[in-house]
């Protein structure tokens, strides 16, 4: 019995271990299409999301990654009220039409408007009377009123206004022939229902490809603990998406209290992390309800776990498993490869073998807009990495619960530094290149190609050093070291 383990132990290959076989092209990297279904209402036009690490997704990176297409997961070692102000100022960054605008009544002050707009970062206040639209005053219309004359008195009364059903191209035109900033969206009462401002509208032409929900606001997901329902009920109100962030899900008691969360909340939820085939058809055999999940344990670039436990799944190997699990199950729960992805080709093995996205925590942490924070050795610059298992993550103790043993003392990551790479929108843009070239050798045109069509090969010790750059003297080759 005990022989018979180690004879049919299956090798747990990582991406290394793997090469994506060029296939047949009939494709421009520009025809190749990279967007990808994540759940039923989120689509994303990059297959990009980060990881709910205190280190690396706040509402900053949030912003920046759904502006490109991808999709930021706010991490939870925080209070309930921290995560949901992260929150809000995502979807705060910009949207089509501003709901809970910010108004003035005709009978307050200068003062008071000029104070208004400083408080509250914005440029102009529609003015209401008796809960009709009655102006519009903006920055410009202060700036050289004495302060003790009425709003009335300065502000412009004559409002250029549209309706509800205004498309964007109407708007545009509206406020570009009038020459104005701020249009408000008034019903046939003249009660206003909501605020369109040029910023947004520029904003929406610079990233056309955004991630944004019905209202042209900015996607974005929570992490949350599967024992913390009130902070699912709180998030959800804020948020597109929970993601039921624990190390090992596959775990009765973890899965009870996800039931008991699914029941209580009305969101679309991503469950995680596992990485057998086992785990997947337990989940759905025994969780309804779920949109996806995170597959891979022990890959992370700071994860001890499978070095202090001798337990993991590699996630190539994991995200295979739990793939052939969905697919003999005609399940349609959607695969994130999480965990050890440093670059594009590394994505590209990981969508060859069923994943719809891949999260990323070194890649993003790198970044201008992750949280931690940026040091400076010699004259170089680095940000602030950490494992949320490390000694320092625990000690902020919101988090605790996501691992099996709730404790200060045993870590099951680090903290560590990772070379700056400058603003996200690099790292994406060079993420989603890499991606269109792997796929373009491989002869794929768009995600499902990569499952369907795509033939991988291992790759032996030799030849992997043959697939790198060799006999030849490089600079910088003492940095021997891969960061
Ligand atoms: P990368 O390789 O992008 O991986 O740095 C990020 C993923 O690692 C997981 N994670 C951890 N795993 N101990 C672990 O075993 C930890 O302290 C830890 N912190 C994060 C997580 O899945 C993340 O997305």
């Amino acid at each position: 019995m005990f022989l018979d383990k180690i004879k049919q132990a299956p090798m747990a290959g990582t991406f290394n271990d793997y090469i994506l076989l060029p296939g047949l092209a009939d494709l421009e990297p520009s025809n190749i299409d990279v967007s990808t279904r994540l759940t039923d209402n989120i689509e994303l036009t990059t297959p990009f999301i980060s990881s709910p690490m205190d280190t690396v997704s706040g509402s900053e990176l949030a912003i920046a990654l759904a502006r490109l297409g991808g999709l930021g997961i706010l991490h939870r070692n925080c209070s309930i009220e921290e995560e949901v102000e992260d929150a809000r100022k995502v979807k705060r960054a910009e949207s089509f039409i501003i709901r809970d605008v910010v108004s003035i009544s005709p009978d307050q002050n200068v003062e008071e408007a000029t104070d208004i707009m400083h408080k509250k970062n914005i440029s102009g206040l529609p003015v209401i009377k008796d809960g009709k639209l009655s102006g519009i005053i903006t920055k410009r219309d202060v700036t050289f009123a004495t302060s003790s004359r009425f709003v009335k008195e300065v502000m412009t009364g004559n409002v250029i206004i549209a309706r509800e059903d205004v498309s964007v191209k109407e708007a545009k035109k509206l406020m570009s022939e009038n020459k104005i900033e701020k249009l408000p969206i008034v019903n046939k009462k003249d009660k206003l229902t909501g605020l369109i401002t040029i910023k947004d509208l520029f904003l929406r032409e610079k990233y056309p490809y955004g991630t944004r929900d019905q209202d042209g606001r900015l996607m974005v997901g929570a992490a949350v603990s599967p024992f913390d329902i009130k902070r699912a009920k709180v998030l959800e109100k804020h948020v597109d998406l929970l993601v039921i962030d624990v190390a090992h899900f596959h775990n009765k008691n973890v899965i009870e209290s996800t039931k008991k969360l699914i029941k209580e909340t009305d969101i679309e939820i991503i469950v995680g992390n596992i990485g057998t085939k086992e785990a997947m058809t337990d989940i759905i055999t025994n969780l309804e309800g779920i949109s996806g999940v995170r597959v891979g344990v022990g890959s992370g670039s700071i994860c001890t776990t499978s070095d202090v436990t001798k337990a993991g799944s590699p996630t190539l190997y994991a995200t295979c498993l739990v793939s052939e699990a969905i697919y003999e199950n005609k399940s349609k729960i959607s695969v994130i490869s999480d965990g050890g992805i440093r670059h594009s080709g590394h994505a590209a093995l990981a969508f060859s073998l069923g994943a719809s996205a891949v999260m990323m925590g070194n890649v993003f942490a790198r970044c201008k807009e992750s949280l931690g924070e940026l040091v400076t050795i010699g004259d170089r610059y680095y940000k602030k990495y950490r494992g949320m298992g490390s000694i320092e993550a625990r000690q902020k103790r919101f988090t605790l619960d996501r691992y099996n043993t709730p404790s200060k003392e045993l870590a099951e990551g680090v903290e560590g530094l990772v070379p700056y790479t400058g603003d996200t929108e690099q790292a994406v843009n060079k993420l989603v290149s890499g991606l269109k070239a792997s796929m373009g050798y491989a002869g794929a045109s768009n995600l499902s190609d990569m499952w369907n069509k795509t033939k991988l090969a291992k790759v032996s010790q030799l030849g992997g050093q043959e697939l790198k750059p060799h006999n030849i003297l490089l600079p910088n080759q003492n940095e021997k070291t891969e960061i």
